[in-house]
């Protein structure tokens, strides 16, 4: 019996109890924990401090005073929506100033703001295929580009994570489609390797392909100034669609596209996800403006954030624990087995130490891990405490 034929006989057409258990047998039961104050380097839970490993505010910025200044001042001015899209009342100063700043930033001729990362991916995706087009994507993106591909009704062809050899095979093999599009996360979000961006790039040119980096989690924190993995190679405005997210490392909310002056004028006319859905609030956009300021201005932020993640990954590894492909502060803790992850992220948490266990479908069967994320902010302490009390748990769970 299939869950939609159990939903409507069973149980009634709107009752879950029947797929609830068979989430929660699966040890895939997923529940969000109320956190008791901002989100910063430690946050209380259930009124226990907790050192907090699982944010993406990788650079502190969502409670710096001048990020938050700057939402207040345009909370006050612009009030706190934008009231509908942005074709249908207007671009508010917050958001065209943004985009200024970020097409300056990634070096490109023109930036467009999105709601989200989530709706970026699937309006710029969405936008450029359709049917009789082809989208290679790597087995490891992110949610929101397999969710744009399925939209777009191209073809899409899954390469082996990146492998840019079995990648060139298809290529090769492909010429009867129309727009041929290479879509790849620049950090990968679940296990924090570096897409093999110069191979990519050199794929695309040789077969007329366009590529599309997903710098959610890169930018601010990778490549000269924080430009992202672009810059991080020398590839600079080589890339033809450089997608970002101003809700990780900038602290803020919304994304955005860098790239030519013709693809942003495309996807204001073509991407769904820009067009049927009201803009972003100004406070956002001139948060994420001011947050971008101070990444030019303070790189030492992403600096500490890569000492910590070293000082991290050396001791969690050397406790004896398998920290996968990572190349950056995104460290996965791999522990395989879902219920076993779980078991280990309480352990972790009576230890003081807040990390998520991440599990299918987010990540492959068999591969459940711990996704663990310093930030900036922690103190070289914070760090040791967290090793320790990771080895202390993974004892308990009999993993270490
Ligand atoms: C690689 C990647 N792309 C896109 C997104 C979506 O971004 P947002 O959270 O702004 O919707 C995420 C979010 O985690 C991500 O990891």
């Amino acid at each position: 019996m299939t869950i939609r034929q159990r939903d409507s006989t069973s149980q009634g057409r709107c009752a879950f109890e029947v797929e609830l258990a068979e989430i929660e047998a699966q040890g895939l039961l997923r529940k969000t924990k109320l956190i008791d104050g901002a989100i910063g380097p430690r946050v209380s839970l259930d009124g226990r401090e907790t050192v907090l490993l699982c944010t993406n505010d990788y650079l502190g910025l969502a409670n710096h005073p001048s990020v938050k200044q700057a939402a207040r001042e345009a909370l006050e001015k612009y009030g706190a929506g934008a009231g509908a899209s942005r074709l249908v009342s207007g671009t508010l100063p917050p958001h065209a100033k943004l985009e200024a700043a970020l097409a300056r930033f990634k070096g490109t001729e023109a930036a467009l703001v999105f709601g989200s990362g989530y709706l970026a991916n699937l309006g710029i995706v969405s936008a450029l295929e359709t049917q009789g087009d082809v989208i290679y994507s790597d087995e490891l993106n992110h949610a929101s580009i397999v969710d744009a591909c399925r939209l777009s009704r191209a073809t899409t062809k899954v390469f082996r994570h990146a492998d840019t050899d079995a990648l060139e095979a298809m290529l090769a093999n492909d010429l009867a489609y129309g727009r041929r599009l290479i879509a790849t996360d620049g950090i990968f979000s679940m296990d924090g390797d570096i897409a093999p961006l110069p191979k990519l790039a050199a794929l695309a040119a040789e077969y007329d392909c366009c590529l599309m980096v997903d710098d959610a989690h890169a930018t601010g924190v990778i490549g000269p100034g924080g430009k992202g993995t672009a810059a991080h190679f020398g590839l600079g405005g080589s890339i033809d669609i450089q997608m970002g997210t101003l809700s990780k490392a900038l602290g803020s909310y919304g994304a955005f596209v860098a790239g030519s002056r013709d693809l942003v004028d495309f996807l204001v006319n073509r991407a769904r996800s820009f067009i049927f859905t009201t803009a972003l609030p100004p406070a956002s956009a001139a948060a994420a403006f001011e947050a971008l300021n101070i990444i030019e201005r303070e790189p030492e932020r992403s600096e500490r954030l890569w000492q910590n993640a070293s000082l991290l990954k050396d001791g969690l590894v050397s406790g004896g624990f398998d920290a996968g492909a990572s190349e950056t502060f995104i460290i996965p803790v791999i522990i395989g087995d879902a219920r076993q992850c779980v078991r280990m992220a309480e352990a972790l948490l009576e230890e003081g130490v807040f990390a998520q266990a991440i599990r299918p479908p987010s990540v492959p069967e068999g591969t459940s891990r711990l996704r663990v994320v310093p930030t900036s902010e922690h103190l070289p302490s914070d760090i040791g405490f967290a090793i320790e009390a990771f080895k202390r748990a993974g004892k308990r769970c009999g993993i270490v």
